[in-house]
């Protein structure tokens, strides 16, 4: 078994070990099609540098596009024995093109090699993510115009505070996600560099021409130091670093979920296709969704701080260590996709209950500010005063274990007599929300003018 060979490897000293701790191709055959990509564009651009004939270049290409083809096919065997993904492509390619193979690595190391493969591999999961999240965005902008009015409690420390709208509380995200998107852009602009014709550390001494391969790869430009460019990950970091910030989002909402699926709360019912049931309790839907929404954070914000941990301290140019990047990046991508798309999903499934919440906004004294604004208003009551009078009114009313939901307006004024001829509505819900107009404020018609917006501003990015 698996142990035994390792086992036996560090007794006899063997190359089994060796090949445990150093071969990577286990998982950077993710890169295959970035380095089938970054090899025909370097044997092209070698060619019109008349570094290699174009014959040779052809040969080269052709045998690069039969691999491309066996990978997708699934019929390529990757050889640990081989490392990495670039020996694995490089060794198939000498066994279908022979010797001219050999030309391919010219003006070239594994290290630009692998700079510009997890460049382009960082690029597509970018764009992957970037799209999924404005479906999102979508789904957010939709779903707040639809509840732009129906109003829920806000809460402070999870404790009631003021009334916004259910909207107002799902356009939050939205913000939330559309930073999403800027950052991760943000780090798709900042690695627009190709790092090919840095080769090992130094640049080369072949008239290679790194704009050409930069071009046929889609990136801008070229890096401006090869030292920098092949000991650069802070790509990487970048996109770990904006995806463990996205992450927190997904968490957060997940969180609000579950909370909000509870019985307690009962503001929201989950999608019967979504939940998860006990193996004991018949009665159970449980929001595993949105509990794995929360929990992912965990392994991204691991990920960022493994590969945080492993460059630190680096010194220039490449090191060993740096292949410890690719593990940490593939699974905060793999689960960032899954974490958006389960809180798309949740997004689009979970039906409000707009009766219940609105009851509940109620709770809690939650229009106290809006009566200490109303004396200020309307009696002209400084608003330090106006707080004071309204939290002694709020005590008076538990002792008698009541709230102001529970107020006649007309027996305020028996309290303090400038509540006298106080308008029914202060006390009402829908007249907080519907008063909060200010720019950002949970008004419904600037609610329904912000999904609008938010609509807008996800599809101009
Ligand atoms: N598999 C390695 C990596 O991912 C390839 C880079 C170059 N290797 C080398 N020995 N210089 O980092």
């Amino acid at each position: 078994n698996r142990d035994d060979q390792i086992w036996q490897g560090w007794l006899t000293g063997g190359s089994s070990l060796l090949e445990e701790v150093n071969a990577s191709v286990r998982f950077d055959h993710r890169l295959a099609r970035q380095d089938i990509d970054g090899s025909i564009a370097h044997a092209r651009m070698l060619a019109r540098c008349e570094v290699v004939t174009e014959t040779e270049a052809k040969e080269i290409v052709r045998g690069l596009e039969l691999i491309r083809e066996e990978i997708e096919a699934g019929d390529f065997v990757f050889d640990p024995a081989l490392e990495d993904v670039h020996m694995n492509i490089e060794a198939r390619l000498r066994e279908l093109v022979g010797p001219v193979a050999g030309r391919l690595h010219t003006a070239r190391s594994r290290n630009d090699q692998v700079a510009v493969d997890a460049k382009m591999w960082v690029r597509a999961a970018i764009d992957r993510l970037d799209a999924l999240l404005a479906q999102v965005l979508e789904v957010i902008a939709e779903r707040a115009e639809a509840h732009h009015a129906d109003v829920m409690p806000g809460f402070t420390h999870l404790q009631c505070a003021q009334p916004v709208t259910i909207g107002h509380h799902l356009l939050a995200y939205g913000e939330m996600f559309l930073r999403d998107r800027d950052r991760l852009r943000s780090a798709r602009r900042r690695l627009d560099e190709s790092p090919l014709g840095a080769a090992a550390l130094a640049g080369t001494g072949y008239p290679i021409d790194p704009h050409d391969t930069a071009r046929q790869l889609g990136f801008g430009g070229v890096t401006r130091n090869s030292l920098d460019a092949v000991s650069d990950r802070d790509f990487i970091l970048d996109f770990l670093s904006a995806g463990a910030t996205l992450a927190v989002h997904i968490s957060r909402l997940g969180e609000e979920m579950v909370i909000w699926s509870t019985p307690q709360f009962g503001f929201i019912t989950l999608p019967e296709d979504l939940c998860a049931g006990s193996s004991i309790m018949p009665q159970k839907r449980n929001p595993d969704l949105p509990e794995l929404m929360r929990a992912k954070s965990g392994r991204i914000f691991g990920d960022l701080m493994a590969l945080l941990t492993v460059m630190k301290g680096l010194p220039l140019a490449y090191s060993r260590d740096m292949q410890e990047d690719k593990e940490a990046l593939f699974d905060a991508a793999d689960h960032l996709e899954l974490g958006v798309r389960a809180a798309g999903a949740m997004l689009r499934g979970i039906d409000f209950r707009p009766e219940k919440t609105r009851h509940d906004a109620a709770l809690g004294n939650t229009v106290a500010t809006d009566l200490a604004d109303w004396l200020v208003a309307e009696r002209d009551v400084p608003f330090r005063e106006a707080h004071s009078v309204v939290k002694g009114l709020v005590k008076w009313l538990a002792v008698q274990d009541r709230e102001l939901k529970d107020a006649d307006p007309a027996e305020l004024a028996g309290f303090d007599d400038r509540f006298a001829d106080l308008p029914a509505e202060v006390l009402t819900v829908e007249h907080a929300v519907a008063r909060r107009n200010s720019p950002g404020g949970t008004a419904p018609a600037l609610v329904r003018e912000a999904a609008v917006e938010l609509r807008r501003r996800n599809a101009a990015l």
